[in-house]
C-alpha cells in the first residue's frame, strides 16, 4: 500500500517527525525554497497537513491542496489555522487539548509568583555581586490576599484558578458568558475586572474575538500596582499599549510567554527590569510535548483508518 502524502508546515519534535516519516510520505514545507512553486508541484498528492499552533494553515494553503482530507495540529490554539476555510471544504481540523493543560497552567502560576517576588531580578542580583556590594535586595510583594482576574476560564484558565486557590488569593474571571457551575465572581466587562484585580492573567484562546482584549483602557484600570501575565497569544494584548503602559508606569509589571511577533520581542521589554520574558514555553516540557506529538500522529492515523478523530475542532 502506498503511504499517503502529508505536508508538514513547520518542524515538529524529532520523535514525532520520525513517527510521521514511518507512516507517510512527508513534504517539509519550511524547507521549500520557492514555496508556491514547490507546493503546486506536489499539491495533487497531499492528503494531510501536520502543523502547529504557530505555523497554522492559511486559506490559500488549504485551497491549494485539492485532495486534502485532514489538518492535524500540534497545540491547543487553532487561531493560526483558517478553520472556516477548512470547514467550507469539509476538512476536519484536530488540535491537542487536555494533554497540555497542566503544564501551561503551571507556567502561568510560576510566572505570577515569579513576578510578585521579582524572582529573576533576585537571581541577577546575586550573580551581579550586588548582595555583597549593596546589601539586601528591596522587598517584593505577597500574593496572599490579592485578587487575580483571569480572562478565559476554559480548561487552562480553570486549572490556573484551581491551582492559585492554595495561595490565598481571590479569583475572579471574565469570559464571553457566565458559567452556572463556576463559583468565582464573573465580570462581563474586562475593564471593570482589571480595576478590581492586582493580577490580570490572559488565558483565553487567540483569534478575532479576543484580539487586543487587553487594551489601553484595561491596562489603565489594572493600574500602577498591577501585573499582567500572558500565556495565551500575543494578539490578545495590544502590545503598543502595553509598551506605553510599562514605560510610563501605568501598570507595574508584566510576565509574558507570548508576543505579537514571535520570536521577536520589543527591545523596551528586554530593557525593562519589570518584565519577565519567556520564549513561548507554556507547554514546553518533554512529557507534554511528547503527548501533544502523539495526539498529532494519532489523529492522522485515525483519519486514514476511517475511524472517528480523537480531538476534532470543527463540526
Ligand atoms: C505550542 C501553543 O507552543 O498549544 C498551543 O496553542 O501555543 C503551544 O502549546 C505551539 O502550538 C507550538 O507551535
Amino acid at each position: 500500500m502506498t503511504k499517503p502524502a502529508v505536508l508538514v508546515v513547520g518542524q515538529l519534535p524529532p520523535k514525532i517527525m520520525q513517527a510521521l516519516e514511518d507512516a507517510y510520505v512527508l513534504h517539509r514545507y519550511w524547507t521549500f525554497e520557492d514555496k508556491e512553486k514547490k507546493l503546486a508541484e506536489v499539491a495533487d498528492t497531499i492528503r494531510g497537513i501536520a502543523t502547529t499552533g504557530h505555523y497554522g494553515a492559511s486559506r490559500q494553503m488549504i485551497f491549494a491542496l485539492p485532495n486534502l482530507e485532514i489538518i492535524s495540529s500540534f497545540g491547543v490554539g487553532t487561531d493560526a489555522i483558517d478553520i472556516p476555510a477548512a470547514t467550507e471544504r469539509g476538512i476536519p481540523v484536530t488540535n491537542t487539548p487536555d494533554v497540555l493543560t497542566d503544564d501551561v497552567a503551571n507556567t502561568a502560576v510560576m510566572m505570577l509568583l515569579a513576578v510578585s517576588r521579582d524572582l529573576v531580578q533576585a537571581d541577577r542580583y546575586v550573580r551581579a555581586g550586588k548582595w555583597v556590594s549593596d546589601g539586601n535586595m528591596a522587598l517584593t510583594r505577597a500574593v496572599r490576599g490579592k485578587t487575580v482576574g483571569i480572562i478565559g476560564l476554559g480548561r487552562i484558565g480553570a486549572d490556573i484558578a484551581r491551582k492559585l486557590e492554595v495561595f490565598g488569593v481571590t479569583v475572579v474571571w471574565h469570559g464571553p458568558r457566565p458559567k452556572p457551575d463556576v463559583s468565582y465572581q464573573y465580570y462581563d466587562d474586562v475593564v471593570r475586572m482589571a480595576g478590581d484585580a492586582d493580577y490580570l492573567v490572559v488565558a483565553c484562546p487567540g483569534g478575532e474575538s479576543t484580539h487586543h482584549i487587553v487594551n489601553a483602557a484595561v491596562l489603565k484600570a489594572l493600574g500602577p500596582e498591577g501585573s499582567l501575565i500572558n500565556i495565551s497569544r500575543g494578539s490578545c494584548v495590544d502590545e503598543e499599549a502595553l509598551l506605553a503602559a510599562m514605560a510610563d508606569g501605568t501598570i507595574g509589571w508584566a510576565g509574558l510567554d507570548v508576543f505579537a511577533n514571535e520570536p521577536h520581542v520589543p527591545a523596551a521589554f528586554i530593557k525593562s527590569d519589570r518584565t519577565l520574558l519567556l520564549p513561548h514555553v507554556g507547554s514546553a516540557t518533554e512529557e507534554t510535548r511528547a503527548a501533544m506529538g502523539n495526539l498529532v500522529v494519532e489523529n492522522l492515523a485515525l483519519h486514514f483508518a476511517g475511524k472517528p478523530l480523537a480531538t476534532q475542532v470543527n463540526g
